[in-house]
């Protein structure tokens, strides 16, 4: 391994989190973010590209040496950034459009679950509204959950409790179009009861590498009330996972994953999140993402030590993870936990303000807290000099600590350190992982 330059596309809390980690890396020689925040402004260059803008991303890529791009938003992979980086003859991190619809057609991910023999809820796929109207008239009078095929920013999953509930959700997507193309196909599909946990793991194509446990707080709302968002908070790793849940979910999951999209021809390189519910007949899969999750990915990285980082990236963009995912479980069982609270706007997910001035109380040594901690920027930019508000999600709070109950804790202390008018988070995050172990 030589060093290289980097570059990172996206411009969230998850990309913050990446180029921090990148950036701690003997490898890493310049780092840019693009389009990036006003946090990735202070560890790396910005560049003002969008991550949609691919031609534009090669070009600086060649001009800058880049020596692996590492992609964050499904978008771009949804629009073959990944294709376009390897007929330019760039290394990148990320699944090409074809192994992406595994998150961005859950259709393709439903029939390839199948397919593959991975655990997943009973389900089936309509186009028409009538047969799927007869078919939920034929189902038992128990709850259910109606999913949009396309990629709808996280909106497009309705856990219905009855029948007629479901009825109208069908009636939105299929005839007001609510969701307009992305719910012109819909999922009708079994309610799984248990807790949800997310499993990451860094995949070469053919071997992969399982990254601690972690789950998201996906509400508005303390006690999952409210709204879904894209996740107000995590904690990694989980505490009641132990090994043989881990050898449950590589054995069940990623094994025929990974095994099954290289025998269809499209092996999967990249980051493959499996969201899960742990079930009492064991883990099934709710979704497939081909990509960091946001915020798991800030409480993840803080875990990921003794191994260096955007080696294991450009690893598996060379399709060589090798001995390295002989140790499934290396970064698996961290000796510390994290967690993450995210400060978010007022009014998210529905209409909030922007640009709203925010005060961090970090202390003129630069440490946020006795115990450090990092807040990562997610919505913020630099207007005329002054750190504001610039999105839904502003800024996460993350706190890594030998027990969790103390991450929990001293995260919050944390995230006490930021002010803008109108902040928002949740109070209960970690509650559920702690009060089940
Ligand atoms: P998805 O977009 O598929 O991840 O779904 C979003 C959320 O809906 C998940 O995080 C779960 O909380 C819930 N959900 C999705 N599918 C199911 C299911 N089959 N059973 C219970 N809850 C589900
Ligand atoms: N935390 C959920 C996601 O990244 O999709």
């Amino acid at each position: 391994m030589k060093k290289m330059n980097v570059l990172v596309v996206g411009s969230g809390g998850r990309e913050h989190a990446l180029a921090w980690k990148i950036k701690k890396s003997r490898w890493c020689g310049k780092l840019f973010v693009a389009p990036g925040n006003a946090g990735t402004a202070e560890i790396a260059e910005n560049v003002p590209i969008g991550v949609n803008e691919i031609p534009k991303l090669i070009e600086f890529a060649k001009k800058n040496r880049i020596g692996l791009t590492v992609v964050g938003p499904e978008e771009p992979l949804k629009n073959g950034i990944v294709d376009q980086f390897q007929k330019a003859k760039r290394r990148i991190f990320g699944p090409t459009a074809q192994a992406a619809l595994l998150e961005t057609s859950k259709s393709f991910a439903k029939d390839f679950m199948r397919k593959a023999s991975i655990p997943t809820a009973e389900f089936k796929v309509f186009y028409n509204y009538e047969l799927a109207i007869e078919y939920l008239k034929k189902l038992p009078e128990k709850p259910l959950v109606i999913k949009a095929d396309g990629l709808a920013a996280g909106k497009g999953a309705f856990v219905c409790k009855t029948k007629a509930e479901a009825e109208q959700v069908i009636n939105d997507l299929l005839l007001k179009k609510t969701l307009k193309e992305a719910g012109e196909t819909i999922i009708i599909e079994e309610f799984l009861e248990g807790q949800e946990v997310s499993a990451l793991a860094l995949c070469d194509g053919c071997s992969f590498l399982l990254l601690p446990t972690s789950q998201d707080h996906k509400h508005l709302n303390d006690g999952d009330q409210g709204p879904m968002t894209g996740g107000m908070g995590a904690i990694a790793p989980v505490p009641w996972i132990h090994l043989g849940d881990l050898e449950d979910i590589s054995d069940t999951i990623f094994k025929p994953a990974l095994r099954v999209m290289a025998d269809m021809g499209t092996p999967f390189q990249g980051c493959l999140y499996a969201g899960l519910m742990m079930t009492k007949d064991g883990p099934k899969v709710l979704e497939f993402n081909v990509r960091f999750g946001d915020p798991e990915t800030e409480v993840i990285l803080p875990l990921v030590n003794g191994t260096d980082f955007l080696e294991l990236l450009a690893r598996c963009a060379d399709g060589r993870l090798g001995s390295l995912a002989e140790l499934p479980y290396l970064l698996a069982n961290p000796e510390e936990s994290a967690a993450c609270v995210v400060l978010a706007s007022g009014g998210y997910p529905g209409p909030y303000d922007k640009g709203l001035p925010i005060n961090l109380g970090r202390k003129p040594d630069g440490a946020w807290t006795p115990w450090g901690g990092e807040v990562f920027h997610a919505g913020t930019a630099i207007r005329d000099g002054q750190l504001v508000t610039n999105g839904g999600r502003v800024m996460v709070a993350t706190m890594a600590q030998p027990v969790l109950m103390k991450a929990v804790s001293r995260a919050y202390t944390l995230a006490q350190c930021v002010r803008f008018p109108g902040m928002y988070f949740r109070n209960d995050i970690g509650r559920k992982a702690l009060d089940h172990s």
